[in-house]
């Protein structure tokens, strides 16, 4: 994405508690990850993330769902916010809207989720909830590129846990954003650093194709 020396201008959507957020901000430390963090977006105002973001000194702002009025307002609004930060990369970090479509086709390739499912298993809400009751021997999480088709883009890693007798969502979901806070700053690094890229509607990683995201599981213990 960014040639030697250039950091990726990159532009962090949030709704939430911005976790992953903050473990994209703590690894890119010194640029570590080849990411010049240029500006928070979010679609509610008062969130953790914002906290954060003003913590890093990252400018931000809200692009307010509610004030909006409609779907179609808060689109608009959303697109000129984002693309006035001229961004080289864009991540969704707990981003809880759908984009528009031609929003997503204008970033295709450049534009990450990361989705607390194994996908293509539960796309959507309440994943840690659906893959309890379907008795599942996993969960995890999947970053994967942004497509008009929702939380269905190909996926890049997959970070997996073993569900354990006594879990709940709760806990599930404790184990899976620790996750997520190591596996997603990795993909963001790749594709500002020119490892991971997109090409013929796939995810393609050091010069070839990737037929299945790379899986990084839970480590054995407590
Ligand atoms: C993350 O765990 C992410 O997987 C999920 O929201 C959480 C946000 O946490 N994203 C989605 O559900 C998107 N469909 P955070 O605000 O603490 O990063």
């Amino acid at each position: 994405m960014s040639g030697a020396g250039r950091r990726a201008r990159t532009v962090v959507l949030v709704s939430g508690g911005g976790s992953n957020l903050q473990a994209i901000i703590d690894r890119n430390a010194g640029g570590a990850l080849g990411l010049e963090l240029a500006g928070v977006l979010s679609d509610r105002p008062g969130v953790r993330a914002l906290e954060r973001a003003a913590a890093a000194g990252i400018p931000s702002m809200v692009v307010d769902f509610a004030e909006a009025g409609t779907r179609e307002a808060f689109a608009q609004r959303l697109a000129v916010a984002l693309d006035g930060l001229q961004p080289d990369i864009v991540v969704l970090a707990g981003f809880m809207r759908i984009l528009a479509h031609d929003l997503v086709n204008r970033y295709l390739g450049r534009m990450l989720n990361v989705h607390p499912s194994l996908l293509p298993l539960y796309p959507g809400l309440d994943t840690y909830r659906r893959a309890l009751a379907a008795g599942d021997a996993w969960h995890g999480s999947t970053v994967h590129f942004v497509t008009p088709d929702l939380d269905g883009g190909p996926a890049i890693v997959q970070y997996r846990v073993r569900i354990r007798t006594g879990d709940t969502a709760d806990t599930l979901r404790e184990r899976v954003q620790r996750g997520e806070h190591r596996v997603y700053p990795d993909a963001i690094g790749w594709l500002a650093k020119g490892r991971l890229g997109w090409r013929d509607s796939r995810a393609w990683l050091d010069g070839r194709p990737l037929a299945a995201p790379l899986q990084v599981d839970e480590p054995d213990g407590p």
